[in-house]
């Protein structure tokens, strides 16, 4: 069996829909495409967690913070739990990934190293795995960099996002720098799509920084993810897209997350 496709997705600014994507994509990985796909939660607030999980974590049960920190014995198998859908698994976020981020960056050597450490056992167990990210440039998101083949950035249309992902490709291009140097863009997805004039001008200043700062990287524009309250409120009480009872939700979820699962997956049929 072939290793796990690893993407990590990436935006150092919160709000503009990693954790909405990552759902989305790994349902339809497994559902579109029949992949097993292991979501891992590397946000201290286990959002991804709190809305993949039926029933929440218990005090004390072991998460991902365990097994990345340092000198602990706990492995990523042990913390690995399924989800509310059949052939999708999460390594579960939440706030001791904080503790955790104190202990690594004390750690004298590797501190860059543990995620992709603790993945390394399990990379024979999926097809993908998916690593959602906290709001921040900090050494957790260079983790999941780090042990992370492809990266998928998402964004919104929006005034200073232009900036921003001029921003972390400079994080990127430091972790292909020193660690990773086969770290690839895959592309980046515009989420919260209103459609505006000024979404519109946004979007095409966004395409040019992406031209200047990751040439030959796509922007999505064809696949963007509009913003729906419907999105929200589905996700929010464990419904996956493609089962929604709005239909224009449904079509979403085919026309526009179960292609981005397929370019992710490197798979345009099913
Ligand atoms: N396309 C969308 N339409 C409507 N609400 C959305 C959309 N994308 C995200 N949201 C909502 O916006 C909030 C932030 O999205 P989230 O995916 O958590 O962002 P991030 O992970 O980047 O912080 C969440 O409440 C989410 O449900
Ligand atoms: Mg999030």
């Amino acid at each position: 069996m072939a290793d796990a496709e690893v993407i990590a997705i990436a935006n150092q600014k919160g709000g503009v829909g990693k954790t909405t994507a990552t759902i989305c994509l790994g349902r339809s990985a497994v559902r579109d495409y029949g992949a097993r796909v292991l979501v891992v939660d590397m946000d201290p607030q286990g959002n991804t967690t709190g809305s993949l999980i039926r029933t929440p974590i218990p005090a004390g049960q072991v998460r991902l913070a365990d097994a990345i920190t340092p000198d602990t014995d706990v492995t990523l198998r042990e913390v690995i739990v399924p989800s509310i859908w059949d052939g999708l698994d999460v390594a579960p976020g939440g706030h001791t990934l904080s503790v955790a981020e104190r202990k690594v960056i004390a750690a004298e050597y590797g501190r860059e190293h543990r995620l992709r450490e603790a993945i390394a056992p399990v990379l024979g167990d999926y097809d993908l795995i998916l690593i959602d990210n906290p709001p921040t440039l900090g050494l957790m998101l260079i983790n999941s960099l780090v042990a992370a083949r492809k990266t998928m950035l998402v964004t919104e249309a929006d005034k200073w996002s232009a900036d921003g992902l001029a921003l972390l490709g400079k994080t990127i291009v430091n972790v292909r720098n020193y660690h990773n140097p086969h770290l690839e863009i895959l592309g980046a997805v515009v989420n919260g799509w209103r459609g505006t004039a000024s979404d519109k001008r946004n979007a095409d200043e966004i395409s040019q920084g992406m031209a200047k700062h990751f040439p030959g990287v796509p922007l999505w524009m064809e696949y963007r993810i509009p913003l729906w309250t419907g999105i929200k409120d589905n996700i929010d009480n464990g419904v996956a897209l493609d089962q929604a009872k709005e239909a224009k939700i449904r079509v979403l979820a085919a026309d526009v997350i179960r292609p981005l699962a397929g370019l992710m997956l490197g798979r345009t049929t099913v």
